[in-house]
């Protein structure tokens, strides 16, 4: 008896622990799960705590600073997941993980309770800024350190690469910011031999200005820089709509023939509350089901902000009146879609939108992948460097004064998407960026000691001769001064026409245009 008793244990405890979800993968424009090849379709709900944070709900642009992890706290996940299970959610989308914390409880409660994650990467103070974007290695390193932290888990689908960064016509270059992480982390899920279905996606706000072009540039091209998944921040059913009215129907139309999958990634209009979530009829029906994978409520989390489906204070959760409506309407949302394998994709990926005034963003060249060793062996090499005690906040003049003094001398941290300029240091903190701009000014003065100055801010240092390791990456680099690559004729057309400026006697001008551009890229480095 006893021994059956503990022989009985030990296979719960075993299975346990390897009972687990299968994963979903994704095929064509749909999603499956692995085991049996039904399509999977997202009943989701955004789940982060207190993340309006004044700014854009939700959007990773806000000013605050710190946030809540949610997936830590076993009984902050005890307490809310039998809720998430009475609205028969399987994904919930969170907003900022900590990856430094321990989410081995969490994560496995709610595989045990059949819920899927996507998280974003990004965090309110490392993100890619819509209005001054930039893809360094701080990014990458904040990017992939939640990917480490989270691949190992069967019930994480995948991750966004950025949510609303590019909002409006005068963003759009921020699109090839997102596109080059998207790259970048595709390939180090790779490098590392993740699991390969662990999926890479972008959520998009829904501007009409831009959200054709921008699911183009995403999805075009070489597929190992595309976008695995596409999501849809929509706010357009708002009351008593249909799927005529509200948009629904064109947003359908549009997305018809997209190669990915594509889903809701936020919906639930506030503006007549109580919600009572009529759309999610039409998003899980017959008329948008082949082409949407479902959606995620926006939100769990009563804030500010009113968007709430539970009040929760302490360990006590109360639903709102939304819970009802949305419990209602998500229990006979019960689509089957179809199994993969008598599914055949025959979509193809988007053509590359052209330049224009509403899309300024290159499809190609991207921005370079971001490279540590790269940084530190360029400042190794320098022998003009930023002083320590130089306060980051004073890096955004230092750089408008020096890149004012040259056509040049900014070369190496370029930084432009829509000419595609971008200097081989573009990927450096900002620290490195300013030190290889001192550096470049210094030679410029034929070393005259009194260039490497900037009123204390620079300083010399007896720069390494360059060896070992350093010497691929600093030769792919084009050396320590860096090039700027990727504009069409190369550096020499930057030259061509910065000269041209300088010559016709407007050289204010184009000094005070190169600073604004670096210092719009400076400023997203130090925030
Ligand atoms: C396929 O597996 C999933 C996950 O276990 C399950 O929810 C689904 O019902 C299965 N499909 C069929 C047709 O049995
Ligand atoms: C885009 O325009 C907005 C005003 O609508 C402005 O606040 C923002 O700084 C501009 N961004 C860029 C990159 O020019
Ligand atoms: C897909 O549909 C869009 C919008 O209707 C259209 O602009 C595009 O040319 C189509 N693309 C392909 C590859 O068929
Ligand atoms: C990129 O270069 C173009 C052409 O020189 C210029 O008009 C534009 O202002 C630059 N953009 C930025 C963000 O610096």
């Amino acid at each position: 008896m006893k021994f059956q008793d503990l022989a009985a244990l030990g296979l719960l405890l075993v299975t346990g622990a390897i009972a687990s979800v299968p994963t979903i993968e994704i095929k064509g424009s749909k999603f499956f799960y692995s085991n049996n090849g039904t399509e999977f379709y997202i009943r989701g709900i955004a789940y982060q705590d207190d993340y309006d944070g004044g700014g854009a709900k939700g959007t990773g642009q806000t000013s605050a600073s710190t946030y809540k992890d949610p997936l830590f706290d076993l009984s902050i996940c005890n307490r809310d997941i039998p809720y998430l299970q009475k609205l028969n959610t399987n994904v919930i989308r969170t907003y900022t993980v900590d990856p430094t914390e321990d989410h081995d409880e969490c994560m496995q409660k709610l595989a045990d309770a059949g819920i899927y994650v996507i998280t974003d990467l990004s965090s309110p103070d490392i993100s890619i800024e819509a209005n001054s974007p930039v893809w360094t290695v701080d990014q990458y390193k904040r990017y992939t350190d939640v990917v480490d932290a989270f691949h190992k888990y069967d019930n994480v689908i995948g991750f966004f690469v950025g949510n609303e960064v590019v909002n409006q016509p005068n963003q759009t270059v921020a699109a090839a910011f997102v596109k080059a992480a998207a790259r970048d982390i595709k390939a180090y899920i790779k490098d590392k031999d993740y699991r390969s279905s662990l999926a890479i996606g972008y959520a998009t706000t829904d501007q009409e200005d831009i959200r054709g072009p921008l699911s183009d540039y995403l999805n075009c091209g070489d597929q190992s820089s595309a976008i695995d998944f596409f999501g849809y921040n929509i706010y357009e059913w708002c009351g008593a709509e249909t799927f005529q009215t509200s948009g629904y129907k064109d947003r359908t139309n549009e997305y018809k023939n997209y190669s990915i999958p594509i889903f809701f990634s936020e919906y639930g209009c506030n503006t007549v509350r109580p919600r009572k979530f009529t759309d999610v009829e039409a998003l899980y029906g017959p008329e948008m089901n082949d082409v949407w994978s479902g959606g995620i409520v926006y939100m769990y989390f009563e804030t500010q902000n009113k968007y709430g489906l539970v009040s929760v204070d302490g360990k006590s959760v109360s639903t709102l009146p939304d819970f009802g409506y949305y419990s209602k309407q998500i229990q006979s949302a019960t689509p089957t879609g179809v199994n993969s394998a008598k599914y055949s994709p025959t979509n193809t990926p988007r053509a590359c939108p052209t330049l224009d005034d509403k899309w300024l963003a290159k499809a190609s060249p991207l921005p370079p992948t971001p490279d540590t060793k790269l940084c530190s062996c360029m400042v190794a090499g320098l022998s003009c460097v930023v002083s320590d005690d130089v306060d980051p906040d004073d890096y955004s003049d230092l750089f408008g004064q020096v890149c004012g003094y040259g056509a040049h001398i900014c070369d190496g941290i370029i930084h432009n998407a829509t000419t595609g300029a971008y200097g081989s240091y573009s990927v450096c903190g900002s620290k490195d960026q300013l030190s290889q701009a001192f550096n470049r000014y210094y030679e410029s003065q034929d070393k005259t000691e009194s260039a490497c100055d900037f009123d204390g801010a620079a300083k010399l240092q007896k720069p390494k001769r360059v060896s070992g390791d350093c010497k691929a990456p600093l030769s792919s680099a084009g050396g320590v001064a860096g090039t700027a690559t990727g504009t069409s004729g190369g550096p020499a057309s930057t030259s061509t026409s910065t000269g041209a400026a300088a010559a016709t006697g407007a050289p204010g001008r184009f000094v005070n245009g190169l600073s604004m551009a670096v210092v719009a890229g400076a400023a997203a480095m130090v925030v």
